[in-house]
């Protein structure tokens, strides 16, 4: 967007927008950290739907949870088809940052003010949704709730998904009373969506470089994750010899360096962000290193190349593809309406995953990206300016305008 094609935002909407901000900046926050811990379905996330909700009361919208748990809010009436949803997501990584998911909630709640501050009548329904599990960070399956609603995903597999706990997604809906045997996809409520806008903190540079506080998003990495099972045989560490160790530990470095390696001759990303070490003492030889690949590359061959080198290199492991998201383009004539209504903003990719990626398969779909000075997401120290995240706020509400009354 070029500075001053996107209206101003009235004060009240903004000063609005800053206080939705600060009632959801305590939720789920580790003072240790300074990072958000919302994960699905348990007591932060449960402050974060109630603080949802309120927002939909407060501004009298019908609100609903549907079968897999996703909130709505609607403006106008929900069975009347052809309706422009926006929002995003409440819940975080482990100790994420606050504005990945919640900037494109806040930012959807008061982009309904700014309309309804204009005066505008909407032609067609208008929702505000916040997606659950998007993350992934609890049941290991990024965007839970929009892949079963688009039956991405079959219920039965997402319910068996556990936690780090052992506690299975089915276990864990039920235990916040929602019934998970409605769970599955949800064609009904896709036949009455015509678009989907999610604004979203950019996770990246590619703005801050320039004068743009907003852009749009063209298309999405092809990416997944991947298990690693590393096998081997428990043992004292002060009295077994080297050459009687059946160790699993050098053979997962190995493929963390050929992962980097890999990644680097392949112009990609491989990330083993996350481990677990059985029985995971100090003094024990490790029976069992399981460890998480997270690959992302701009092409889908090269995706796979990545993978089965860097699985090549992991001597021993047995390799279980847990999820796979194939490139998604975005609706080309909805981002070229979105570019248009914007005067010409920035188009990039990005490498992220996001839930208006998986109902791109569904629907047409297309995403914002606010400006991030450093780059950084899924940590703590994620940020966006507050005049950014209010350009941002100003350019949902003229797309959406433009989406409602046209
Ligand atoms: C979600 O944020 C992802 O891309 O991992
Ligand atoms: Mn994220
Ligand atoms: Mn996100
Ligand atoms: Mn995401």
């Amino acid at each position: 967007m070029s500075e001053g094609a996107a209206p101003v935002l009235p004060e009240e909407v903004a000063d609005g927008f800053r206080r939705m901000w600060r009632g959801l900046l305590p939720v789920g926050r580790c003072d240790a950290t300074g990072g958000y811990r919302r994960h699905a379905w348990t007591a932060a996330d449960a402050q974060c739907r109630a603080w949802f909700a309120e927002q939909a009361a407060e501004r009298g919208l019908a609100y609903e949870t549907d079968r897999n748990g996703n909130q709505w809010a609607w403006l106008g009436d929900p069975t009347a088809g052809d309706a422009v949803v926006t929002g995003s997501h409440l819940d975080s990584v482990p100790d994420g940052g606050a504005y990945d998911g919640p900037l494109g909630v806040v930012g959807a709640f008061a982009a309904l003010d700014a309309l309804r501050a204009r005066g505008v009548r909407p032609e067609r329904p208008l929702a505000v949704v916040n997606f659950t599990e998007e993350e992934g960070a609890r049941f290991g399956l990024a965007c839970l709730g929009s892949r079963l609603m688009t039956g991405a995903v079959r219920p039965e597999t997402a319910g068996a998904l556990r936690d780090a706990d052992g506690v299975t997604l089915t276990t864990a809906m039920e235990r916040t009373g929602h019934d998970p045997a409605l769970a599955g996809r949800d064609d009904e409520r896709l036949a009455r969506i015509g678009a989907f806008v999610e604004l979203h903190v950019e996770q990246g540079r590619h703005l801050a470089a320039t004068p743009h506080p907003v852009g749009v998003a063209s298309a999405i990495w092809p990416h997944g994750r991947w298990r690693f099972d590393f096998r081997g045989e428990a043992n004292h560490a002060g009295t077994t010899r080297l050459e009687d160790r059946r160790d699993p530990m050098p053979a997962y470095a190995a493929a963390v360096l050929a992962a980097r390696a890999n990644a680097e001759r392949l112009g990609a990303l491989a990330t083993f962000g996350r481990i677990r070490v059985e029985p995971n003492g100090t003094n024990a030889i490790a029976s069992l290193v399981s460890a998480w690949l997270d690959c992302r590359a701009p092409e889908a061959a090269l995706l796979d190349r990545l993978v089965e080198e860097t699985a090549r290199a992991a001597e021993g492991a047995e390799v279980i593809r847990e999820s796979y998201t194939a490139t998604v383009n975005f609706d080309l004539p909805l981002r070229d309406r979105v570019a248009r209504v914007l005067g010409g903003a920035p188009v990039l990719p990005t490498g992220a995953g996001h839930d208006a990626g998986i109902l791109a398969g569904a629907i047409p779909a297309a995403m914002l990206f606010v400006r991030n000075p450093t780059g950084v997401s899924h940590s703590p120290y994620e940020h966006a300016e507050e005049a950014d995240c209010l350009a941002g706020v100003a350019a949902l509400a003229a797309v959406l305008e433009d989406l409602l009354t046209s």
